[in-house]
């Protein structure tokens, strides 16, 4: 019988647990996007916690899009010194970190772009944010796919564990997927084949920079639930298969994004309601392929996630609301399986100005 706190291998990584906190965007980089101490406070406080494994907040692969406030960023080599105090901080508990790299495409704040670029894969307003991307030229992509490269080999530098690309939620990647802002007629555009060259090619670029041995994970939406055609579950399959045969070592399995409507399945942060809301989705990539299956969104129970393991091959469980509002949850259940976490999953800690839970305001 599988355990949560199983130790496993992942990559050739030695997990304490099978819990990893979710990408969570802290707000807590410096204006350069540069490692903080509130940042290293963060996440030894989570390793502390015993998190097996920490994905960090979406990470800039470029300074030519607009970063959030106090958003990482990890676009040139000035930046490995401080991610290294930090990943030392986090291997000082015995815990992973994987470092989330990110293009934000259109989903930025549009009143602080000046000098800036907005990218698209193609020249369509964004349902959520109302912002108006321009439709990136083949010169851009590489460019991107370079970028994305050179921020994973830093990451390596600096002593993360490994990298995942951000391939959800509605940022640059996961629109190129998406049959409604992807309207191209090149060779990124089109049928599902296409669509999904932007993601296996920075795949490609970012293995290559890294060698085969260094873990590299994705998070994709199963589906992008839109009243429009958005990703299809039956077209993620098709991208996680291509993923797996190239080598991906872990898929964490999300949905959705601002542009989707409300009807139409789980959002990416659905409020409190079902558990695990994207298990189904989860389950069906783990049964169909041999990568590893992270799932995420709504696990709060240990019973519950502990059937979960044990009747699919999901492999991990991460979290990230219930960790914002208790970084040492995991420590918890450990200690005590029917520990009933207290995030209400209000989507308060879901703010642009920084990140943090109403029930624990310093
Ligand atoms: C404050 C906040 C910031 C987030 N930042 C990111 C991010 O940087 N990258 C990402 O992939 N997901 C991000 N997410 C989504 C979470 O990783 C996760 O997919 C989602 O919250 C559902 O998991 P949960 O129910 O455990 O909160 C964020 C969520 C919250 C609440």
């Amino acid at each position: 019988m599988k355990s949560l706190f199983d130790q496993t291998k992942l990559a050739g990584l030695q997990l304490k647990n099978r819990f990893m906190r979710s990408a969570t965007y802290d707000g807590a980089a410096d204006s350069e996007g540069k490692v903080t101490d509130e940042l290293c406070r963060i996440y030894k406080t989570l390793a502390q916690g015993e998190v097996g494994t920490i994905i960090t907040g979406l990470t800039a692969v470029t300074d030519r899009e607009q970063s959030y406030p106090g958003q990482m960023a990890i676009y040139d080599d000035t930046y490995i010194a401080g991610y290294k105090k930090l990943t030392d901080v986090v291997h000082a508990y015995g815990a992973q970190i994987i470092l989330q790299l990110a293009c934000v495409g259109s989903q930025c704040i549009p009143n602080a772009l000046e000098g800036k670029v907005m990218w698209g894969p193609s020249a369509i307003e964004d349902i959520g944010y109302s912002t108006h991307p321009q439709e990136m030229t083949k010169e851009d992509i590489r460019f991107v796919q370079d970028a994305f490269g050179k921020g994973a080999l830093r990451a390596k530098q600096a002593g993360f564990d490994g990298v995942q690309l951000h391939g959800a939620h509605g940022y640059l990647l996961s629109k190129f997927l998406n049959p409604y802002y992807n309207q191209r007629t090149d060779e990124y555009g089109g049928h599902i084949e296409n669509r999904a060259r932007m993601v296996l090619e920075t795949y490609q670029a970012v293995r290559q920079k890294v060698g085969p041995e260094y873990p590299v994970l994705i998070k994709i939406n199963c589906d992008d639930f839109m009243n429009e055609s958005g990703l299809s579950f039956e077209e993620c399959k098709y991208v996680c298969r291509r993923l797996s045969e190239l080598g991906m070592d872990a898929i964490e399995v999300s949905g959705g994004s601002r542009s989707s409507a409300r009807n139409k399945g789980p959002s990416r942060l659905s409020k409190r309601g079902p558990q695990s809301y994207f298990a189904d989705y989860a389950a069906e990539l783990a049964r169909e392929l041999p990568v590893p299956i992270i799932l995420v969104g709504g696990n709060r129970e240990p019973e519950a996630l502990t059937r979960l393991i044990n009747e699919t091959q999901i492999e991990y469980i991460s979290l990230s609301r219930t960790l914002i509002s208790e970084p040492g949850l995991i420590r918890k259940w450990r200690e005590n399986p029917v520990y009933e976490a207290k995030c209400g999953y209000c989507n308060k800690c879901y703010n642009p100005g920084g990140t943090k839970c109403i029930l624990n305001q310093k």
